[in-house]
């Protein structure tokens, strides 16, 4: 089966074709990062505004790269969680393009995309798989039996890495996105100059909480000159932290299920130095550790496209409703055979 992806949920208008036999055939994304960057942050209004300038465009071009709308038998958009202005977009759009086409068309879960986007890669993980999601919105760590087979072990109590990234970098007085530029940023720190806590490491358990190393970072900073070596030392050790606290509770859910695979997905990771760290882990415990490439780890359609094709090709779809939803518990996905059409 042919589906056309599309992502629209936040700052990446993103559109892709995944083909059940030949693969990804197209994708094109478009960030907004430059029209946010101004204020700091994502404006919700200003991102589905330029969705709406955007997706056209784009669609008109992965079309053209994967040989025309006519092979197209299936229609996956991201419904959620996400922006609802943003989504509504996408979900207009993906509803609209599978009534005229007279396809099948889904909604479908941003997370559980990101979750599977390691199946893009040309050696994919085998189920069970143990997960560690890091984005901005989630962190979250699962055991993956199969599509809509999730069991999550460990989240975040408070901030989500990606979050916590972007927040410090603030601090930090970096510009958005943060996450990369806190990176590129603590390339240049020393190591060891701060050190922060590694959170909820010292007792049992796989939950996570990030809000209280912004603090940290805050305290440690407080008296002192705040020059650029200072803020790429504490950078470092910010990273360092979240890093630290990642590959601990990711050796341990891999202990407490006994899994061998382990995939490390999410905007967070496309970050080197927890790449880095979850492969020596993984080196050093016989674990496989799978990753999508970098530009499978931040927001995309080719995730969305194949996550479609995984859930259609299966026989699931929706009615003729749109669907947008701002959260969506990720334990309410179901396998593709337990789904009733809306
Ligand atoms: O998965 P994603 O693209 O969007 C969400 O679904 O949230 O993740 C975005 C998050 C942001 O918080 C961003 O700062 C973070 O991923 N991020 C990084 C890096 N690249 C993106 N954080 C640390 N290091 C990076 N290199
Ligand atoms: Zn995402």
């Amino acid at each position: 089966m042919r589906i056309l992806g599309l992502e629209t949920s936040c700052d990446e208008t993103a559109a892709a074709v995944y083909d059940g036999n030949a693969g990804l055939l197209a994708h094109e994304v478009y960030s907004q990062v430059d029209l946010h960057a101004a204020y700091g942050g994502v404006v919700p209004e200003l991102a589905s505004r330029d969705h709406l300038r955007k997706l056209l465009p784009l669609l008109r071009k992965v079309l053209d790269a994967a040989g025309g709308s006519g092979t197209i038998e299936g229609v996956a958009y991201t419904s959620g969680p996400g922006l609802v202005g943003a989504l509504l977009v996408g979900a207009s759009v993906a509803r609209s393009l599978a009534y005229a086409w007279r396809v099948p068309c889904l909604g479908v879960h941003h997370m559980e995309g990101h979750l599977l986007a390691p199946l893009l890669e040309p050696e994919p993980p085998e189920f069970p798989f143990v997960a560690l999601l890091v984005s901005g919105g989630h962190t979250l760590l699962a055991r993956v039996e199969g599509i809509g087979r999730y069991e999550v072990l460990g989240s975040s109590l408070d901030d989500a890495a990606g979050e916590a990234f972007d927040k410090t970098a603030k601090l930090l007085g970096l510009g958005y996105p943060g996450g990369p530029q806190l990176a590129a940023l603590a390339e240049r720190g020393r190591p060891d100059v701060f050190r922060f806590p590694r959170p909820l490491t010292e007792r049992p358990g796989l939950d996570f909480s990030f809000s209280g190393l912004k603090t940290a970072v805050v305290v440690a900073l407080r008296d002192r000159e705040l020059d650029d070596q200072a803020r790429a030392d504490a950078a470092r050790a910010f990273e360092e932290a979240v890093v630290d606290t990642l590959v601990i509770k990711c050796r341990r859910a891999l202990e407490a299920t006994e899994v061998r695979t382990l995939v490390v997905a999410g905007g967070v990771g496309a970050n080197r130095r927890l790449r880095a760290r979850v492969r020596a882990m993984g080196e050093q415990a016989g674990v496989r550790v799978v990753y999508p490439r970098v530009e499978f780890c931040t927001d995309n359609a080719a995730m969305i496209a194949l996550l479609g094709h995984l859930r259609l090709a299966a026989g699931q779809h929706d009615g003729l409703a749109l669907r947008a939803r701002a959260r969506w518990p990720m334990a309410e996905l179901v396998s593709p055979s337990g789904a009733t059409p809306l």
